[in-house]
């Protein structure tokens, strides 16, 4: 943090949030919020002040177990090394005219005129990497507003544990001040569970922190007694792992099993090995409950404008991109994606600096050609392609919907939520991909239209041929950026040309290259087949494959189970009159102004 401060080519901007990001790729504009520090660039550190200043308030930085003055650092590195005024806790603000610590700076570096100003700068590329907070345990383990004095957080133990802590770095039982005999270590606490304002995942730093604590308290205590009650220990890795080992052969004692506090600092626990009934009572001078991290992206997420993943961090672009948002040009590193531990957290940031030092060493930015277009003329300026966009690439203006080019993926979801037909695709428009289907059902006898997501399934079709696989002679495949581009209409065009079979495909669950869109193809496909039924049409004849780039055996697989499906004339016949009747088109309310 000390080098980021003195770097000549790095501007730290202190005391900021970010209210607003507009704009794409090479061209960010960021609205900052600046809070005001109250000291100027006069100051020299001299302390002065902080021996003046009477008013004290909570430490956040030592979760509450201290105090810190209403003038301060919020820790002994932060950076820049600079003083700050605490104005909720500042009596200057509440009670007029305290100005005891301006008075004692010779320097006059503090400035109580200074206030919330608000600045818009130009970024060509952002990296969000804001952290987490770990898991506020309160009801949890006697943990909470009528707390056991002798259970505390992994959190405070670390405090606890610093020289610069509350207790200056000596290991005591708050209770009575004494050094613990005993301790023990509670793993998984809000991790891994499915209860309700719990953590469904693995908080991934809780075992190797406890771990890591285990030695550290041996080293100050050589005799003392250490329990770690888990839910299975994860250590991955190497060291990790060694470190496990280690600590068993310290004498820390692992146990299986989900203890409950009872009288402030008696454990009662079974053990899973022997017996699950017996239940076993032990008193530990200390208990530590080992948290888990929550995140901290939705703010982030709302000004930056990137999707949340399920679990409340940021959505990663696809496993082939780690460190990139959907957003071209935004990224992100350390635990605002996943649970990480610190050197996961450098390795991401490496990760995210090159993706960003690619952009910055150009004048200008690639964009796919397969990007969406708007007729303005169709366009009603519903909003509801703007909704349908995960990568924030569409917005309104003026009624009308404008497509950041360099935003869009092409991935033309965004096409089958128009029903104006104002959206298409460059390049895989509607019609093109139409001709394409006429082609291939010239005669469409015994054919099998399989419409293949270019990243997953069409590499898999070709896998299947470059693996020399045998499959019907009559498929033809047609290539589509994602199968969330394959739109209901051009299913039932297949149909209305006469295809007995179609067979939609595109990556498995959690793999699409684009988000999530292929839970969208899932639907419109489900919603289709039921269209088919109420028809009288065999569902069957429509099929829903996911097929990955390696899965050649898996493609052939779908086209087999395609091929053998019977479908007589009569049944062609009425798919290919039902779905030629001309569509009904909605027209847009500009044409019909
Ligand atoms: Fe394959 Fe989306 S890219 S389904």
């Amino acid at each position: 943090m000390v080098d980021v401060g003195r770097h000549p080519k790095i501007e730290l901007l202190t005391m900021c949030e970010v209210i607003e990001t507009k704009g794409y790729v090479g061209n960010f504009e960021v609205t900052l919020r600046k809070h005001p520090r109250y000291i100027t660039d006069e100051c020299t550190f001299c302390g002065d002040c902080l021996q003046r200043c009477i008013v004290f308030t909570e430490d956040e930085f030592n979760v509450g177990r201290a105090l810190r003055k209403a003038i301060y650092t919020p820790f002994l590195q932060s950076v820049p090394r600079q003083y700050v005024i605490d104005d909720k806790a500042c009596i200057h603000f509440s009670e007029e005219g305290c100005q005891k610590c301006v008075e004692d700076c010779k320097k006059r570096a503090i400035d109580f005129s200074q206030t919330v100003e608000e600045e818009t700068i130009h970024l060509g590329a952002i990296i969000a990497a804001t952290g987490i907070k770990p898991f506020d345990p309160t009801g949890l383990y006697g943990y909470g507003d009528s707390r056991f004095p002798d259970v505390v957080t992994s959190m405070e133990l670390e405090r606890m544990m610093s020289p610069e802590g509350p207790t200056k770095g000596k290991i005591i039982r708050p209770s009575t001040g004494e050094a613990p005999r005993s301790v023990a270590f509670i793993q998984c606490v809000g991790s891994r569970s499915e209860k309700d304002g719990q953590l469904s995942y693995c908080s991934k730093l809780c075992c190797p922190n406890t771990i890591k604590n285990t030695f550290l308290l041996k080293e100050h205590f050589p005799e003392l007694e250490t329990y770690v009650f888990h839910n299975g220990i994860r250590t991955s890795g190497n060291r990790q792992e060694r470190m496990f080992r280690e600590a068993r052969k310290e004498g820390v004692v692992f146990v299986n099993s989900f203890p409950k506090i009872t009288e402030g600092h008696v454990l009662t626990f079974f053990n899973p090995l022997i017996d699950q009934q017996w239940l076993m009572r032990k008193e530990f001078d200390l208990i530590v409950l080992a948290v888990g991290i929550v995140p901290t992206a939705k703010e982030v997420s709302e000004t930056l404008g990137v999707p949340l993943g399920k679990r409340g961090f940021i959505k990663e672009d696809n496993q082939l991109s780690p460190s990139s948002t959907p957003t071209n040009g935004i990224y992100f590193a350390g635990a605002v994606g996943s649970p990480s531990d610190i050197k996961q957290c450098i390795e991401q940031a490496g990760n995210a600096a090159m993706q960003v030092s690619k952009h910055l060493q150009r004048d200008t930015a690639e964009l796919s050609p397969i990007i969406a277009k708007v007729d303005p003329e169709k366009c009603t300026g519903c909003g509801k392609c703007s909704k349908q966009c995960l990568f924030g690439a569409i917005r309104v203006e003026d009624k009308v919907a404008v497509i950041t080019e360099a935003a869009c993926r092409g991935c033309g979801n965004c096409l089958n939520s128009c029903e104006f037909e104002a959206v298409s695709i460059s390049n895989y428009s509607e019609e093109q991909l139409k001709a394409q289907l006429r082609a291939a059902l010239r005669d469409p006898e015994d054919k099998i239209i399989v419409f293949a997501c270019n990243w997953c399934s069409y590499a898999g079709a070709d896998f299947a041929g470059t693996s020399r696989l045998q499959y019907c002679p009559k498929t033809r495949i047609i290539k589509t950026m994602c199968s969330c581009r394959v739109s209901p209409d051009l299913i039932r065009y297949a149909f209305a040309l006469g295809a007995p079979k179609v067979i939609v495909s595109g990556c498995h669950p959690g793999d699409c290259h684009y988000l999530d869109n292929n839970m969208f193809t899932k639907k419109r496909v489900m919603k289709l087949k039921e269209e088919l039924g109420s028809r009288g049409i065999n569902p069957e004849r429509l099929m829903l494959e996911w097929v990955s780039a390696s899965e050649g055996q898996r493609f052939v697989k779908a086209v087999r189970k395609a091929e053998q499906l019977e479908v007589d004339e009569a049944e062609i016949e009425l798919s290919k009159m039902i779905f030629s009747q001309p569509k009904k088109k909605k027209s847009s309310k500009k044409k019909h102004d």
